[in-house]
């Protein structure tokens, strides 16, 4: 009988993760159960955002908190291989919600949906530009930013996986983007590959908010928040009256033992 690898949750992280935070473990493959699906992930993602999960405690955010044993939460690529459920056919490609495990059985009322696949593309492009990263950089950025040929637009964690796709959607609008970020080589890649129009270090910037006022001179129209903390603090010491100020996430918050 085939077996489905999984990881889980071993202990609770305090601060960074660590491999030691996780455990491998052999489950017997899912039996196919009524109105539900099998699906053989073929690629998993392993979010950032998804760290305060690993708490105990999660606060209320719109997952619960993983517990000991549990598998890791992650965004799967999977292909249907055994279906008694009719909107998830047999060989259709999914998009999920579920676990760090090969197999997963799903009813598909989570987060879940087909791919409409281009078969030129890598399926992997789908569990980022193409999946919820690139939406959440789409709708934050449109939605909430609503950005206009002109606007000054500032993005924390710029070269991320939402960053970057911000910073090239914030070009796309005519937007004059600077990004800020934790490496020069990071700072070379956005000026250079992504051709915005400014980058900062923030590990290196003595004053953070000086640096993003000498970048930034006529003020923050749009500032995109992957962070929080102190450069959300710096940012708005620079902001504009009338600026959208999109608060996608809090990375300087995520590994604090509860948010
Ligand atoms: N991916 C999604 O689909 C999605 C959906 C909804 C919300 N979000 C939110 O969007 C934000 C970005 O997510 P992502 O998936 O794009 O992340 P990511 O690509 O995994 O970003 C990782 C980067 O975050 C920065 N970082 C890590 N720890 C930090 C800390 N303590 N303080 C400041 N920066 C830190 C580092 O870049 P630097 O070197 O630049 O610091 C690191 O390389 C997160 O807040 C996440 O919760 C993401």
């Amino acid at each position: 009988m085939q077996s489905n690898k999984k990881i889980v949750l071993k202990e609770h992280p305090k601060g960074a993760v660590q491999a030691s935070h996780f455990d491998q473990i052999t489950a017997p493959m899912p039996t196919l159960a009524s109105k539900h699906f099998i699906l053989r992930n073929h690629y998993l993602s392993m979010d950032s955002g998804f760290r305060q999960w690993m708490n105990a405690d999660a606060g209320d955010g719109y997952l619960p908190g993983m517990q000991i044993g549990d598998p890791i939460q992650s965004i799967v690529i999977g292909e249907v291989i055994e279906s008694d459920n009719s909107a998830y056919p047999v060989s259709s490609i999914v998009l999920a919600r579920t676990a760090w495990e090969q197999f997963s059985l799903l009813d598909g009322s989570d987060l879940c949906s087909i791919l409409n696949v281009d078969s030129e593309l890598e399926l992997y492009h789908y569990g980022g530009t193409l999946g919820t990263t690139g939406l959440t950089a789409y709708f934050g950025l449109n939605d909430i930013g609503q950005p206009k040929a002109g606007d000054t637009l500032l993005v924390s964690t710029a070269a991320g996986a939402v960053g970057n796709v911000v910073c090239q959607l914030g070009k796309a609008a005519g937007c004059r983007v600077i990004g800020i970020t934790g490496s020069q080589d990071k700072c070379r890649w956005l000026d250079s590959s992504l051709d915005i129009d400014g980058s900062i270090n923030y590990k290196e910037a003595q004053t953070l908010s000086e640096q993003i006022a000498q970048a930034c001179p006529q003020g923050i129209d749009i500032f995109f928040d992957n962070v929080g903390g102190a450069q959300l603090d710096a940012a708005l010491n620079n902001i504009n009256d009338n600026a959208r100020i999109v608060l996608c996430g809090a990375m300087s918050q995520y590994e604090s033992d509860s948010i």
